[in-house]
């Protein structure tokens, strides 16, 4: 799942770059928007791309007892926050309709609460509360969203979370703690085991991975 802000701003020349570098990467990819996408010029790359009745890019995948939804919060420009229309809605409610006791597990870009940011916090899903009144009821066990542009990871009315930072620059959590908005920070993906008994989020810093700089002695110790 590569959860949104898929160009910087949402150029279509973007869009094809990134269309030829998943034509041969080996792992089955699904897209989602951020505020940061162009709906219209992704649809035009991606004609085939998950699009609901209403023409949202928003799709559910069906897998091993689980219902994995994306969802597309993308509200446009000038915003940078996220909004969840009445059409999206409607689609939300009938996929949670036929979820019928399966696992859900939710995908978005825009957190739909306060992450405790102060930047980010601005930019949050707008209508929050409208959007979770939604999901009551429907056995919602994991909200994966992006944005943050930080690692976070908690529980926020019973249903776990987790976020990885972005692939590319990050948010200081103490803003003013470096000369930017924005800090380098190592990027990360997130490996994801949805088991019926857990859900485990490994993030992986694989562009900052080295050999450990300790003693031998010290690595190989019969500390357990
Ligand atoms: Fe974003």
């Amino acid at each position: 799942m590569i959860s949104g802000d898929l160009a910087e701003r949402g150029e279509v020349l973007v869009y094809r770059q990134l269309k030829a570098r998943l034509a041969d990467f080996p792992i089955e990819t699904h897209l989602m928007l951020g505020n940061h996408d162009d709906r219209g010029h992704f649809l035009s790359v991606f004609p085939e791309g998950p699009r609901d009745e209403a023409g949202f890019v928003q799709s559910a995948i069906l897998r091993d007892g689980a219902l994995f939804l994306l969802l597309d919060t993308l509200k446009g420009p000038p915003s940078s926050a996220g909004l969840y229309c009445t059409q999206r809605k409607a689609w939300l409610k009938g996929e949670l309709a036929r979820a019928r006791g399966r696992p859900v597990y939710l995908f978005m870009h825009h957190p739909p609460f306060s992450i405790a940011h102060d930047l980010m916090d601005l930019i949050l899903l707008d209508d929050a509360e409208d959007f979770l009144s939604l999901l009551g009821g429907h056995g919602v066990r994991h909200v994966f969203f992006g944005h943050a542009h930080r690692p976070i990871s908690g529980q926020f009315r019973g249903m776990s979370f987790s976020a990885p930072p972005s692939l590319v620059h990050q948010l200081p959590l103490v803003s003013g703690s470096v000369a930017t908005i924005y800090s380098d920070e190592p990027a990360m993906y997130a490996v994801v085991h949805a088991d019926p008994d857990k859900v485990l989020v490994h993030m992986d810093a694989y562009l900052n991975r080295s050999p450990a700089q300790m003693d031998p002695d010290a690595e190989r110790g019969t500390w357990f």
